[in-house]
């Protein structure tokens, strides 16, 4: 490919793969995005395999529970670049570990971060997934997911998982040349990490500011007079009604 990015500093990507199979279509899939991507501009990445971490994510229901290893794992993915995400197609979706392990995504670390959608399934009918499940995933966290996404099936791979299909290659270099110029805008590039922090710093505080008002204003001074409101209204209601059949 001969698109280069003016870059001074290389793209700090980080790569998901949700794959939980070694070796692993999704992965294989992964590599070969980050593949093309490195040939196209520099870019420095660290790779989440869940071929490696997907046992370790089930059992925690907070962050701080999760091992350091998988929580080094999600701060890499708040302070990136830009993120290249993959998974299998469980059940028509995402998997439940993927979704798992974005949970603990602090929510605003991902306003505007380009994301280069990816996924594997076993058919053809499926690849809508990147558009009606994976999107809307990262379309919450604000994240800017990139135009052209890439969805392969198990007829593109080898027996040992390398991409037989030339198909499926071209769509990887094409979703690579519709992201470089996003990229290249991709916000700070290398200098995130703060970014975040602060980010992450005021959140948990607007967090704690949300709490209050549920607890100690909305719950007492707003629910309870509509429910009184609601209530006069229903018997005035009864009431009209009861004459009516009086009269009737
Ligand atoms: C529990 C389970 C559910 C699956 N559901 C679907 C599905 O709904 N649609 C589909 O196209 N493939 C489905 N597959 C096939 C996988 O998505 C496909 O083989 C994928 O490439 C496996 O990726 P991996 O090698 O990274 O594990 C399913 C596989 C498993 C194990």
């Amino acid at each position: 490919m001969s698109t280069t990015l003016n870059a001074v500093k290389p793209l700090n990507i980080v790569a998901v793969s949700g794959g939980l199979n070694n070796p692993s279509k999704t992965e294989a899939l992964v590599q070969e995005i980050i593949h093309e991507l490195g040939q196209a501009t520099p870019i420095n990445v660290h790779f989440i395999k869940f071929s490696e971490i997907g046992s370790l994510l089930g059992g925690a229901i907070y962050r701080h529970q999760l091992p350091q290893r998988v929580q080094d794992d999600l701060a890499a993915v708040e302070a990136a670049d830009a993120l290249i995400v993959g998974t299998p197609v469980y059940r028509a979706s995402f998997t439940g570990l993927f979704k798992h392990f974005f949970d603990f995504v602090e929510q605003t670390a991902l306003v505007d971060v380009p994301v280069l959608l990816a996924a594997s399934g076993g058919s053809d009918r499926h690849a809508l997934v990147l558009e009606h499940q994976l999107r809307p995933l990262f379309s919450f966290f604000q994240a800017q997911t990139l135009p052209i996404g890439v969805y392969a099936t198990d007829r593109d791979f080898t027996p040992e998982y390398t991409i037989q299909s030339a198909a499926l290659r071209d769509r990887i270099i094409l979703a690579v040349a519709r992201a470089l110029p996003i990229l290249e805008w991709a916000p700070a590039k290398g200098q995130r990490a703060e970014v975040v922090k602060a980010k992450t710093v005021q959140a948990n505080q607007n967090l704690g500011i949300n709490r209050q008002i549920e607890q100690e204003e909305v719950l007492p001074s707003a629910a309870v007079p509509d429910l009184q409101a609601a209530e006069s209204r229903l018997q005035h209601k009864a009431g009209k009604t009861s004459i009516q059949a009086d009269v009737a």
